[in-house]
């Protein structure tokens, strides 16, 4: 019977999507290489994985509206993580345990078993007790049509957790075992609490993973783990915590007595929409993590959903990017090699000087485009240099490198008449020759990685297409740029 339900959710919310995707499609604010959802609205990364030859990117999904409610799993095949064909959702609610409106299939991941591909995901419903988050399993022979399992579900919030804060279940496999991680909240405190299992089925709580003692939050959304090098990273998103939306600690993992050991913590991203990233290694042994681009923080302020709402859509996800640990046990996060086949157009010069006057830079069109350069530290004697991104019509995003003061800044309060704020982080420059900048600019973002792509900042900017000119000048004295290609970055979606 609930086999029934889900397949007819699944089918209505499919008719919804076809009869609304043509319009959709002509939005002026769709991206052109980042991946959205068709129509309605997009949240977190959930199950990633790459299955029987192709990367399966699934997303917390509302088909019927460009805004957040009753949630299903979207669903989308590629080969390159830039060029999809979409499918119908995975999951739509169908169950007790997660079929409420404001509740629904909320995040988890994916994981092969028994030749089959499974999804964890946790169950949101509210029987009349406030609303309860339990742990599921569906499953699916081919990789397309799910079904869920009928012992579900397979988890209920421990003792001492809250049950409405028990969520965004993550899995991997090491030797014989399977271990998921949680996110969690405890006596006001985020947390990311251990599970293992021999079958996929049956858990058992393992360790506490880590706990925020207050500079953390009070809950930890969508945790992610996961081995690199000889290390391990934990990665959540953290409730609470003023600006840090995705925060990663790397340390030593002892799989006896399921203890992690952090030794660093950084930030995966300074600017204001990065959050809820997952990870999953490519067939070529890449760490890839894709993080959701959110598009609500001025929501109360502005009672609006954000501007792409009207559109019929709303959200979509950051570049996909590779994650390297570098020696000293930080994390470098750059964008995906599979990129550069976009390319065109490209333009270089080397060894420019600039000064107080605008120059004006030209990198494709002006909307979707990447721009490299290298700022020789050596021979600049400016105190600042700044970046005008996306200009025309009396708007600009202004993105600063400021020398004197070692600080980043990425100013969008005249962005285009909607974002607002001022993400900044600290550059490392000590001891720094040169300083190398990154940009990948599309219709409705600009991601800037910088400093080895250690110090990154993705925000949306909502800026239309006639804002396409890209100046740089230097304030208090020159500045000289040792290189820089830029290229135009070909549309995806046409
Ligand atoms: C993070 C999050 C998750 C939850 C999902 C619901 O953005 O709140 O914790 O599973 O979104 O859509």
């Amino acid at each position: 019977m609930s086999k029934e339900i889900l397949k007819l959710n699944i089918e209505k919310a499919q008719m919804e999507t076809d009869r609304k995707k043509e319009d959709v499609k002509n939005g002026v604010m769709r991206q052109r290489y980042h991946f959205m959802p068709q129509t309605g609205w997009l949240n977190d990364p959930n199950g990633l994985i790459y299955f029987r030859g192709k990367y399966h990117f699934f997303f917390q999904h509302n088909p019927y509206s460009g805004f957040w409610d009753s949630m299903h799993w979207g669903h989308a095949i590629s080969e390159d993580m830039l060029h999809w064909e979409y499918l119908p959702p995975a999951l739509a609610p169908s169950e007790v345990y997660d079929d409420h409106p404001k509740g629904g299939c909320f995040s988890g991941s994916a994981i092969e078993h028994d030749n089959k591909l499974f999804l964890m995901y946790t169950g949101t419903a509210n029987k009349g007790r406030g609303y309860e988050q339990t742990q599921c399993i569906a499953y699916s022979e081919d990789g397309f049509h799910f079904e869920k399992y009928e012992g579900n579900p397979v988890l209920t919030a421990p003792e001492g957790i809250l049950p409405d804060m028990f969520r965004d279940p993550k899995v991997w496999k090491h030797e014989d075992m399977y271990y998921m991680v949680c996110g969690a909240s405890r006596e006001n405190r985020g947390l990311a609490l251990l599970y293992r299992s021999g079958d996929m089925l049956h858990w058992k709580f393992f360790q506490v993973l880590a706990e925020s003692r207050g500079e953390w939050g009070y809950m930890w959304e969508c945790p992610d783990f996961y081995p690199i090098g000889d290390k391990y990273v934990l990665t959540f998103s953290p409730m609470g915590a003023g600006d840090h939306t995705a925060v990663y600690l790397v340390g030593d993992f002892d799989y006896k007595t399921g203890r992690f050991y952090p030794l660093v913590s950084g930030e995966i991203n300074w600017g204001f929409d990065y959050y809820a990233p997952q990870s999953f290694p490519a067939p070529d042994g890449r760490r890839i993590m894709a993080g959701w681009s959110n598009e609500w923080e001025w929501m109360p302020l502005w009672k609006d959903w954000g501007p792409t709402y009207k559109e019929g859509w709303c959200g979509f996800f950051n570049i996909p990017l590779e994650v390297r640990l570098m020696e000293d046990s930080t994390l470098q996060f750059l964008p995906i090699e599979e990129i550069k086949a976009l390319r065109q157009n490209p333009e270089y010069l080397d060894s420019l000087v600039i000064t107080e006057e605008e120059t004006e830079l030209r990198a494709g069109d002006g909307v979707a485009f990447e721009l490299k350069l290298k700022i020789d530290l050596e021979k600049t004697d400016a105190d600042k240099l700044e970046l005008f991104l996306r200009c025309g019509e009396g708007k600009k995003t202004v993105c600063l490198f400021d020398f004197e003061n070692a600080e980043m800044r990425v100013d969008r309060e005249k962005a285009d008449g909607w974002s607002r704020g001022i993400s900044r982080s600290v550059m490392y420059l000590k001891g720094k020759r040169e300083l190398d900048v990154h940009i990948l600019s599309d219709r409705s973002s600009l991601e800037i990685f910088t400093d080895n792509y250690r110090n990154n900042h993705s925000n949306n900017i909502f800026a239309g297409e006639t804002q396409n000119q890209l100046k740089i000048r230097a304030i208090g004295g020159s500045a000289v740029i040792k290189e820089i290609e830029t290229y135009g970055i070909k549309d995806c979606y046409c």
